[in-house]
């Protein structure tokens, strides 16, 4: 089975840890019927000040082309505020990716690394951000007007709540989670009140699923007070950029987070969350592990490939046994970079995939 991947690397570490996701799907490529196509598709900071746009047509062209977009991180410092970011919003709105799947979860090898006592650690961290992807202040209604007045409007329309909700409950259906958790400010913001009451509207067709509803700001407590709690947490655009990084470094770091945004059915894009990371980039130092465990997604999301997912996933947890960036490190295990973190994953990878 052919799938084109476009690939964005863009800027900053991203140009490092794309090429270990790659490393990934040719194992992929060789152990699986799986048979990946790579097209490049240029994007980002360093394109912007070449040709001045970050995203150009024919980069857009080729991934609206392809089956799936593996992209890294873009933004680059010295240049006008947003120009370069603005290329991730025109993909998630140009593709209508309205999901963006963020999981969080607290792998056995990584205990040690999760900044919280066991007591809040409780049965473990496993659950998944389902953030509203197209609406919300990210909606790119606004500007600013005499160089003094500047507005954005949080948007949220009843068929962009309701295909999200319904996204949420079918996903927590799909994975056995008997809690869906919604995060608003309904009291106090217009469009979360639309939000919740759409909330409760679809969720009556789950009678089998729990329905909780938190505001945002107590959520931020919940988060490290009671993480264990959580299972499928649906919520809007801008709360779920912030709740999960906040989620992102309960896992021990935030370059072991992964995202997919998504629209089921169609072309969608599979990126690390963590950045360009500028501090650390050029240094082959950056953690590959968010853009791996993107492709599990890929795999699971875009080509319906249940276990084979779960064979990265594996991969990864036993990679972690054995050997860590440093961002995740341990003084009992050897210190790897990102190449060598990737070629161990691999290793495992084929191992798993031969079996
Ligand atoms: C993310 C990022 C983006 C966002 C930025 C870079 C536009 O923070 O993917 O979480 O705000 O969505
Ligand atoms: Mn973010």
């Amino acid at each position: 089975m052919k799938k084109i991947i476009s690939v964005t690397e863009g800027d900053g570490v991203g140009k490092e840890v794309v090429p270990e996701g790659i490393k990934i799907l040719k194992v992929i490529d060789e152990y699986t019927e799986l048979d990946f196509e790579f097209q490049e598709a240029p994007a980002g900071g360093a394109i912007w000040k070449k040709y001045g746009e970050s995203l150009p047509e024919k980069s857009f062209e080729t991934i609206k082309n392809s089956d799936a977009l593996l992209f890294g991180a873009i933004g680059l410092s010295g240049l006008p505020q947003g120009v370069a970011e603005i290329a991730i919003l025109k993909i998630r709105q140009g593709l209508d990716l309205y999901v963006n799947l963020r999981p969080i979860k607290l792998y056995d090898a990584l205990k040690d690394r999760c900044p919280l006592k066991e007591e809040y650690i409780g049965n473990g961290i496993d659950f998944y951000v389902v953030r509203e992807n197209t609406e919300g202040l990210y909606a790119n209604i606004g500007g600013i007007l005499r160089n003094s007045v500047a507005q954005n409007v949080m948007v949220c329309t009843r068929e962009g709540c309701e295909r999200i909700v319904k996204f949420a409950f079918e996903f927590a259906k799909r994975k056995g989670h008997k809690k869906v958790t919604s995060v608003d400010k309904a009291n106090i913001l217009k469009p979360s009140q639309l939000w919740r009451d759409i909330f409760h509207e679809i969720g009556e067709l789950y009678p089998n699923i729990q329905k909780e509803d938190v505001y945002i700001d107590a959520f931020c407590q919940w988060l490290i007070r009671t993480p264990y709690a959580y299972q499928t947490v649906v919520t809007e655009n801008m709360f779920g950029d912030i709740i999960s990084d906040e989620g992102a470094f309960l896992m021990g770091s935030l370059g072991m987070a992964s995202s997919g945004n998504i629209h089921p059915g169609k072309v969608s894009m599979y990126e690390p969350i963590h950045g360009t990371a500028p501090d650390i980039a050029g240094k082959n130092i950056a953690n590959p592990i968010g853009t791996i465990l993107s492709l599990k997604l890929m795999m699971q999301e875009s080509f319906n490939q249940q276990k084979l997912g779960n064979e990265i996933e594996n991969a990864v947890e036993e990679a972690l046994t054995e050997g860590r960036t440093i961002d995740i490190k341990n003084p009992k295990l050897k210190t790897l970079s990102t190449k060598e973190m990737g070629d161990l994953i691999s290793e495992k990878l084929k191992k798993r995939l031969k079996k």
